[in-house]
C-alpha cells in the first residue's frame, strides 16, 4: 500500500537522491526545498520505505503537477500509478476541478503513466526544456476531476 504525507525537512536529502537517481534532469535542491517551505511537496511511502514524491502547486480550483519521481528501484512495480491514483483521489476530494501538466516529449514511460490515469494532450510546447542537444518540446496535459460520471483510475 502506498501512503502519501506532506514532506518534512529531514527528508529531503532523501529526496535529492531519488530524484538524482531516477530522473534524466533532477531538480536542484534549491527548489525542492522551495515547494517543500510552500508544503507543495509530498512524500510516499511503500511501508517505511520512503519510494517517490510528488511536487504540485494549486492557484484557485486548478492544480498544476510540477513533478512526479518513483525511485529507480522500485519503478516498474505500478507504484507511480497508485500513487498519482490516490493523490488524484485527494485533489478530487478537495474540490480541486482540473489537474495540469507539462511533460519531455520523450519520457515514454511517464506519458504512458498519465494516458493510464486518463490524461489527455491539451497541447504542444516546442522548444521549452533544455535538452542534451538544443531543445525540447513539451507536451502540456490535462485530466478533469469532476466530469460528471467522471472514473478516476483505480488501482
Ligand atoms: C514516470 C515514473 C514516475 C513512473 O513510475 P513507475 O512506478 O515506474 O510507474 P508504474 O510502474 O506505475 O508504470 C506506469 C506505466 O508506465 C509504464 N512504464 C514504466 N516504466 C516504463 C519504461 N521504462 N518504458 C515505458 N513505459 C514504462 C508502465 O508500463 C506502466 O504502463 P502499463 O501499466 O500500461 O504497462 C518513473 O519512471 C519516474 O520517476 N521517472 C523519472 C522522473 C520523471 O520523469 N517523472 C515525470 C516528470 S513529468
Amino acid at each position: 500500500m502506498i501512503q502519501l504525507e506532506p514532506a518534512t525537512g529531514d527528508q529531503l536529502p532523501e529526496l535529492l537522491v531519488l530524484d538524482a537517481e531516477a530522473s534524466a534532469w533532477p531538480w536542484p535542491k534549491t527548489a525542492l526545498s522551495r515547494h517543500l517551505a510552500k508544503q507543495q511537496l509530498w512524500s510516499a511511502f511503500e511501508g517505511s520505505a520512503l519510494v517517490g514524491f510528488v511536487v504540485a502547486q494549486s492557484v484557485l480550483d486548478e492544480t498544476s503537477l510540477l513533478h512526479l519521481v518513483v525511485g529507480r528501484s522500485h519503478q516498474g512495480r505500478g507504484i507511480g500509478a497508485r500513487l498519482l491514483a490516490l493523490w488524484l483521489k485527494r485533489l478530487c476530494a478537495a474540490g480541486q476541478q482540473r489537474c495540469l501538466l507539462e511533460v519531455r516529449a520523450s519520457n515514454a514511460p511517464a506519458l504512458r503513466l498519465y494516458r493510464k490515469l486518463g490524461f489527455t494532450e491539451i497541447g504542444r510546447r516546442p522548444g521549452y526544456y533544455p535538452a542534451e542537444s538544443g531543445t525540447e518540446t513539451a507536451i502540456v496535459m490535462a485530466l478533469v476531476l469532476t466530469q460528471p460520471g467522471a472514473d478516476l483510475y483505480r488501482p
